[in-house]
């Protein structure tokens, strides 16, 4: 039986959704605020398609060693075979009782007896490596990155499969036409909203079909392509977000050369999506969207009446959006987020806008494993950045048919 380590991202909870989303039929060891730990998954689908998952730190695989002296043995056996310096890093966790400063110093002595020429990346604050550290070193391109698993003097310990390549998400983002008066959904957040709907993320993501009525820069579409979706769909109000979006997504399928990519675009205000063309004609199978106002709150002007005028506006266009799409003949999935505010140290909900999402949506459960919820009360996942007043909060839902 193979066990398979996930560190999750800051936003734990999201990052448990979508792993369990792509993997439905994994098994849950143990799920925490920073690990998730599954079984009965193939590590050939964790490693071809580890791009595609939005926020998952590192995997490796869990191998049970009898004592600390087999784990340095382990990480000799690997040293053999290289040709030059052997370097690695070495990464600790959960233990009580091991001090990683020590054990790396016990591996270079081990090295040293040998005589065999090695070095360890880890700098002098002996601390685990960060992704970028792994990413920046290439340390598994043609290193190791080795970790150990210590839960009560039982070791486990295996080199990491993947690591986030957080370089990429970066380059995605500021290769993009910008317009810094409209927010952007963080592109790891379009993966898992992208992710979250998906039953088996492995089979056919090509043929998924995905809308944005609400595109923006399209930041959601050009994640989509980027996960080896095809067929991307959109829509704008604005006919200046319509040309930029066009321009974003042309430049990327030309810079990565993407191939047999099909695509929509409409000018059209999302309060009567019933008239929209692309929902007539083209068989959409997923909405990704988020409607945000960009307006920024500080502290110094935040204020209750400042969010009360905020959420009549969203209102007054998710309410028309939500009832003309249920007049459209489908029963639409849509994964969206709503804005939540926090206003002196208090949260405040955008509870208005679930009276429109019962009348028109079920409220999906994000979590299909009934091993485990995570969800809040009304079944959504919250999505916080450090030093931000306005938040979001995400919703999988199913429109009704009325
Ligand atoms: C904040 S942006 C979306 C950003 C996008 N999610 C991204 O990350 O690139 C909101 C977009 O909604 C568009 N918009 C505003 N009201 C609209 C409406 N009634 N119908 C359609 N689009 C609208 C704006 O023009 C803007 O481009």
């Amino acid at each position: 039986m193979n066990y398979f380590w996930f560190q999750l991202w800051r936003e734990w909870k999201l990052s448990i959704a979508e792993i369990l989303a792509i993997f439905p039929d994994s098994e849950i060891l143990f799920s925490g605020s920073s690990v998730l730990i599954l079984w009965n998954i193939l590590k050939e689908d964790i490693s071809t398609n580890f791009s595609k998952i939005g926020w998952t730190i590192k995997v490796f695989e869990l191998e049970l060693q009898p004592d600390l002296e087999a784990v340095y043995e382990k990480i000799l056996e690997y040293s053999k075979g290289s040709e030059w310096k052997f370097k690695y890093s070495l990464n600790l966790f959960w233990s009580k009782n091991l001090k990683l400063e020590n054990i790396l110093k016990n591996t270079k002595k081990i090295f040293k007896s040998k005589n065999i020429s090695a070095r360890y990346f880890n700098k002098d604050d002996w601390k685990n490596l960060s992704s970028g550290q792994i990413i920046w070193n290439n340390v598994l391109k043609k290193w190791f990155d080795f970790n150990l698993v210590d839960l009560w003097w039982i070791f486990y310990f295996w080199k990491t499969i993947q690591v986030q390549d957080i370089d990429s998400y970066s380059k995605r983002d500021f290769s993009k036409n910008r317009d810094m008066q409209v927010g952007m959904l963080p592109p790891k957040l379009c993966q898992i909203m992208i992710n979250i709907w998906r039953k088996n993320i492995f089979k056919n993501i090509e043929n998924l079909n995905i809308y944005d009525p609400f595109v923006g820069l399209a930041t959601v579409l050009i994640e989509a392509l980027n996960m080896g979706i095809l067929w991307v769909f959109w829509s704008d109000l604005n006919e200046k977000m319509v040309d930029e979006s066009r321009k974003n997504i042309s430049d990327f399928i030309s810079k990565n050369l993407l191939k047999n990519i099909s695509f929509k675009i409409e000018k059209l205000n999302a309060k009567f999506i019933n008239e929209s063309e692309i929902l007539q004609k083209e068989k959409i199978d997923l909405i990704v969207t988020e409607w945000y106002l960009w307006e920024i709150m500080t502290k110094k002007n935040i204020s209750l009446d400042r969010i009360n005028k905020q959420k009549e506006s969203l209102l007054s266009i998710y309410s028309k959006f939500f009832e003309n799409l249920a007049k459209v003949d489908f029963s639409w999935k849509i994964v969206i987020c709503f804005p939540f505010w926090e206003l002196n140290g208090k949260f405040i909900y955008f509870n208005e806008i679930l009276e429109i999402l019962n009348k028109f949506c079920v409220i999906e459960n994000i979590f299909k494993n009934s091993e485990i919820n995570l969800s809040s009360k009304s079944g959504s996942l919250l999505y916080k950045r450090e030093k931000q007043l306005v938040w979001r909060e995400i919703f999988k839902l199913k429109i009704k048919k009325i």
